[in-house]
Order: structure tokens, then sequence, then C-alpha cells
């Protein structure tokens, strides 16, 4: 069975954007895949809660497509999180409007791969930066999707951001389809990353 995607989009500049411009594009074109566009919908930036919980309750898998911004996302997101996402309604004691839903990032950033490497130039990787959003999802019991990355955004050249919209479209559809990206889940990737080692010599 097909699954409903909401991609819950935001960028509080998109007459100057680029990229997110021509994923969203791309995007719009998908079947099954609904767009809302958080800063067209809200100008005045109140969001209305309940329209927002009912938009999630009617979908399976929810897509937040937006730029990286200060390691982290626009602050209309922020906001969203922080409103829809209410005690009672996204968690709490036998709270499970949420469960079995996914939650998964389409992200764009300045910075290459490189650099979001431990030690690197931005110190810690982009699924450490990420991890208040994974904790956020597996509050709500939601399960936590590897995002879909676009890097390097400045050197990114016209053709290969058409490629890129068209992987993104690609992308989306699996979703639909239920092909979902492997499940993110740090703390049993650093157990095993920290077990790796004594596993090899034999004391775990
Ligand atoms: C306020 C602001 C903060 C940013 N913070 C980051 C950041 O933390 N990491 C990063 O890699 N890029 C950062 N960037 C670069 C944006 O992510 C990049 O310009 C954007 O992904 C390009 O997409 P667009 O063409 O759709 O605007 C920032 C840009 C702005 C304007």
């Amino acid at each position: 069975m097909a699954n409903k995607v909401l991609l819950v989009f935001a960028h509080p500049a998109f007459e100057s954007s680029r990229i997110n411009r021509a994923l969203l594009k791309a995007a719009t074109a998908c079947e099954g895949v609904h767009v809302h566009d958080l800063y067209a919908h809200y100008p005045e930036q109140m969001i209305e809660i309940k329209h927002e919980q009912a938009l999630v309750d009617q979908h399976d898998i929810v897509v937040f497509q937006h730029p990286m911004f200060w390691y982290s996302c626009p602050a209309l997101l922020k906001n969203w999180l922080d409103s829809v996402l209410s005690y009672g309604w996204a968690y709490g004691d036998n709270v499970g409007k949420l469960q079995g839903k996914s939650w998964v990032h389409a992200i764009s950033t300045g910075g290459s791969d490189s650099v979001y490497q431990r030690r690197g130039y931005n110190q810690f990787s982009l699924a450490e930066l990420l991890r208040p959003f994974e904790q956020s999802a597996r509050l709500c019991a939601m399960q936590y999707l590897q995002p879909f990355l676009t890097q390097s955004v400045d050197t990114l050249s016209d053709e290969r951001l058409q490629e890129q919209a068209q992987e993104y479209a690609a992308w989306l559809q699996k979703l639909v389809n239920d092909e979902l990206p492997p499940e993110v889940d740090s703390l049993q990737s650093e157990q095993a990353e920290y077990l790796a080692p004594q596993i090899e010599k034999g004391i775990a």
C-alpha cells in the first residue's frame, strides 16, 4: 500500500533560493507527496496547530525539507516543532498518535561532507548535529530515517543540481512506495563502534 507523504517545507527567503527551489519543483510533481510550504502558508508566522496536527494525522511520513541554518533548521520550522508536537498529542503518557509514522529530513548545507566529520572544520558529523531531531522523533515513537542530503551547495553546477532534483524525486517516490531509507539509531551505532575493537580483540 502506498504511503502518504507530507513534505513540510521551510525556507525564509525562497525568492533567493537556488537549491531548495529546484528540489521543491521536483517534489511538487511527485504523486502521493503533499507539499506544505510553511513560510508561504504562514506569512505572519502564526501556526494553526490543529490544522497542522490534522495534516500530520492524514499522512504516514513527514519529510522536513529545509536549508541547514546554524546547524539546525530555519526558525519557523523550529516554531512548528515546538507548537505542533505538543504534550498529550505527540508525546506523553498513553499517547501513540504518531507511532509508526516516519520522520525524515531533506537538508541542504553550504558545507561539504568532509567538513562535517568528527574534529573536522565543523567538529561534529551531521548525524551528531541532527540528534535533537532524532531524539524528538523517538519521543514521538516515530521512525527516524536517514536524511536526503544536498551538500557543498555553492559549488554545485546547474547540471548537477538538476540531477540532484531528479534523485530527490526518485527518493520521494520510494518513500511513497514504502521503500524506506535505513532507520537511524545513533546510540546503537555508537555502541557498535565502541564494541567493534573489543570484539576484534575477543573481549566482548
Ligand atoms: C542564516 C544562515 C545560516 C546557515 N548556516 C549553515 C550551517 O550551519 N551549515 C551549513 O553547512 N550551511 C549553512 N548555511 C548555508 C545554507 O545552508 C545554504 O545557503 C542553503 O542550504 C542553500 O540553499 P538555498 O539555495 O535553497 O537557499 C547557512 C545560511 C544562512 C543564510
